[in-house]
């Protein structure tokens, strides 16, 4: 096994050996999590604002989560699709509540929700509009890994080297309503749009847009499919981010924090677009008892714990924090984002400088391209836990305003 000078395993080095090198890792190893906190392999601490890229929404090892899991590993941890399971229908209810009638199909991942739903409004045009197969979705977005969710990716970076990618996906500018119209065709069945760009740097939909589109979609009886993968479970203070604009779309798609960090993901369609029968659409793993416990806890806590309104009240507070370090740093500015949703821009391309360097004071951020930062919290965030995540970020930016390459 490769070691250290200190003989603790190289897991660096082991990692290059053993894994695929797709990922760009931090130069540490995270071992142990505990609330908004977690502690590296030598035993430092890290206040954490990515939460497993917006997944822990209950931080660390909740005990909520622990229980559930801990209760259910030992009754039942799979079974497959072929049988009734209590946990799924259980969590399948809750988002029926929170979705105001919707019903589920469970996955294990975002990507995996995504072409549920790209399926399942490919079934609808079948039926309801002629044969429509085409989805229109937004420059800037992100939906997922898979070929059908890079073909709705609207950034050209992640379709470039697997061209061709799948027909029937074309993208627009976000926010820009004329343009899906012109863009609509006898072909078009669906609008993907996130209530909040995530990846592509927390941009907001506006509510002309969403309305906007919810109308088309009325008019041209198009299906309207909203990614929460990454904004909804509470992390811009409502439940789902549509929930700002007054809208309901048809298929509402889920992953992230759904389960707080046990994988799973969700497709959500409403009675109008719930058109799946027998045989189109299955999984082996998706919504299994153990991933289902996960998130019926998770749901519960955030309800139970008031924790929609937390993301709010302590959203405005971070970014109250972010507002005052980008008057007094030249190099950042543009605070946004929606309750734990938020960025700011970075000049220089100076973002991942940034992250190395508040690793090295103890917490944790996220850059999504060279000039932008982003910031998704855990949603028990507390107010001390924001007055020293806005004290570490400002040594930090501190010490890089110190460093020559952003004197330019
Ligand atoms: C909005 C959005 N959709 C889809 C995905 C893909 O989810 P997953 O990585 O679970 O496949 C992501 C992941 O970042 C996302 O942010």
């Amino acid at each position: 096994m490769a070691t250290t000078e200190s003989n603790k395993p190289d897991w660096a080095a082991l990692e290059h050996r053993y894994y695929q090198g797709t990922f760009k890792r931090q130069p540490i190893t995270l071992v142990r999590g505990e609330g908004t906190r977690v502690w590296d392999s030598d035993g430092k601490v890290y206040l954490d604002f990515v939460a497993g890229i917006a997944v822990n929404v209950l931080g660390h090892c909740h005990p909520a989560i622990v229980k559930a899991v801990q209760q259910q590993v030992t009754q039942l941890v799979h079974v497959s699709n072929l049988y009734y399971s209590t946990r799924q229908i259980e969590l399948a209810e809750l988002l029926g509540i929170q979705s105001q009638g919707m019903r589920s199909f469970f996955s294990n991942s975002g990507a995996e929700a995504n072409e549920g739903a790209m399926k399942l409004a490919r079934k609808y045009g079948r039926l309801h509009r002629n044969g429509a197969y085409e989805v229109i979705s937004m420059e800037n977005s992100f939906h997922g890994r898979t070929l059908a969710t890079t073909a709705a990716t609207g950034q050209a970076s992640y379709q470039a080297t697997w061209v061709p990618l799948p027909d029937g996906f074309k993208q627009v500018p976000f926010n820009d309503l004329q343009a899906v119209k012109t863009a609509t065709s006898a072909k078009t069945v669906a609008i993907l749009v996130e209530g909040v760009q995530g990846e592509g740097g927390i941009w907001l939909a506006s509510k002309e847009f969403m309305q906007g589109l919810r109308q088309w979609c009325d008019e041209q009886n198009l299906v309207l499919i909203c990614d929460e993968i990454q904004a909804g479970m509470g992390r811009t203070g409502k439940f789902f981010s549509w929930e700002y604009y007054n809208v309901r779309p048809d298929i509402v798609t889920m992953a992230k924090g759904l389960a707080g960090g046990v994988p799973i993901g969700a497709m959500l369609t409403d009675p109008r677009t719930d058109v799946f029968a027998y045989g189109d659409h299955g999984t082996t793993f998706g919504g299994n008892p153990l991933a289902c416990a996960a998130g019926i806890a998770t749901i519960r806590t955030i309800l139970e714990e008031n924790l929609l309104e937390n993301a709010t009240q302590m959203g405005e507070y971070w970014r109250s924090k972010l507002e005052a370090l980008c008057a007094k740093y030249s190099f950042i500015d543009s605070p946004r984002g929606r309750g734990l949703m938020n960025a700011v821009n970075v000049k220089h391309s100076l973002a991942s400088i940034i992250v190395q360097q508040a690793l090295a004071h103890g917490l944790l951020l996220n850059s999504t391209a060279p000039d932008i930062l982003r910031m998704i919290p855990p949603l028990i965030l507390t107010r001390g836990d924001i007055d020293e995540a806005a004290e570490l970020l400002d040594r930090t930016l501190a010490d890089v305003a110190a460093m020559p390459v952003a004197q330019i």
